[in-house]
């Protein structure tokens, strides 16, 4: 049998550093510390060695598909697979950032929704049976979702929403903004909170997407964090590793739960809404 994989991103500190923390502690096979910055990413990675725990290390730029296609290459050489993926990487812009509104609209679906669309497109036909995929999201993206006009609400609450009417809905927003509308076309006026309610929403698309697949078992799901005390906001009460539990729960659902599946998750629990 080849060894399980298990693959975080963004994971060279804050949730994701204590989410590789927890998965080299309970799942049984490799798991790898993934970063943009290879020295940021490796330092990690002997940090956790300090803890006596061995996490591997590969370079990943969600936003690079090139890094990604290296990733995906050398997953496929030395495990032939991949059982776990935490799409955990995201970005956020500070409140009183002085970056343009349009260049924050467009970065941040770059990063957040793009990126980890595009870590999925490379790596989903790589997973094996019995896989679990997680979505780091927020519930800033449902908070979102309650401010928009009916009309958007209705696109993205639809249960036949499609990869390209979801991928369309994010382009969409960056161009409203760009043309100086989004908030009379029905956007609510957060870039962050917009990538990460798209990020919710692809989870049920892929859901959908996997419905005739051969392999068996495979679970994806999304969840928050919660208000977790990271370089994102240093002022929120929740631990890195308590931030790290819900997403853990989900990477480590036992073979045949049969669910949650396609769900949006916090505090272990289904959001509904
Ligand atoms: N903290 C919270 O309260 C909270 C609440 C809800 C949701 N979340 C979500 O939780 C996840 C982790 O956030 P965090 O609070 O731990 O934030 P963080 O400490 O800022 O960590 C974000 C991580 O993502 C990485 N990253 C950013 N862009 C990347 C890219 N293009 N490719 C690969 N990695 C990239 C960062 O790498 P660098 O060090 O190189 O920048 C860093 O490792 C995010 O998805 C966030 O949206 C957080």
């Amino acid at each position: 049998m080849p060894k399980a994989v298990a693959v975080v991103t963004g994971a060279n500190k804050g949730i994701g550093f204590a989410i590789v923390r927890a998965l080299c502690k309970d799942f049984d096979g490799d798991v790898y510390l993934t970063a943009r910055d290879e020295g940021r990413g490796q330092q990690a990675v002997q940090d956790l060695e300090k803890e006596n725990l061995h996490p591997k290390f590969h370079q990943l730029d969600i936003t690079s598909k090139e890094s990604i296609g290296k990733l995906k290459e050398f997953l496929e050489k030395n495990y032939g697979g991949l059982d776990v993926l935490v799409n955990n990487a995201a970005i956020a812009y500070n409140v009183d950032s002085t970056v343009p509104f349009t260049e924050q609209a467009e970065v941040s679906l770059a990063c957040n929704f793009f990126g980890t669309l595009d870590v999925c497109d490379a790596l989903f036909p790589l997973l094996r049976p019995h896989s679990r995929v997680v979505h780091v999201s927020s519930r800033g993206g449902t908070m979102t979702l309650e401010k928009m006009g009916k009309e958007l609400v209705s696109k993205f609450r639809s249960s036949t929403l499609t990869r390209t009417e979801l991928i369309a809905l994010m382009n969409q927003f960056v161009s409203d903004v760009k043309a100086g509308n989004h908030e009379a076309k029905g956007w609510c006026n957060t870039a962050y909170g917009t990538s990460k309610l798209g990020v919710i929403a692809l989870t049920a698309v892929q859901v959908r997407a996997m419905a005739g697949d051969s392999r068996e078992d495979i679970l994806i799901n999304c969840c928050c964090p919660g208000l977790v005390a990271t370089d994102m906001n240093p002022k929120n009460p929740k631990t890195p590793d308590q931030g790290a539990e819900t997403p853990v729960y989900l990477a480590m659902l036992p073979v045949n739960a049969g669910k949650p599946q396609g769900e949006f998750l916090g505090e272990k629990k289904v959001i509904h809404g």
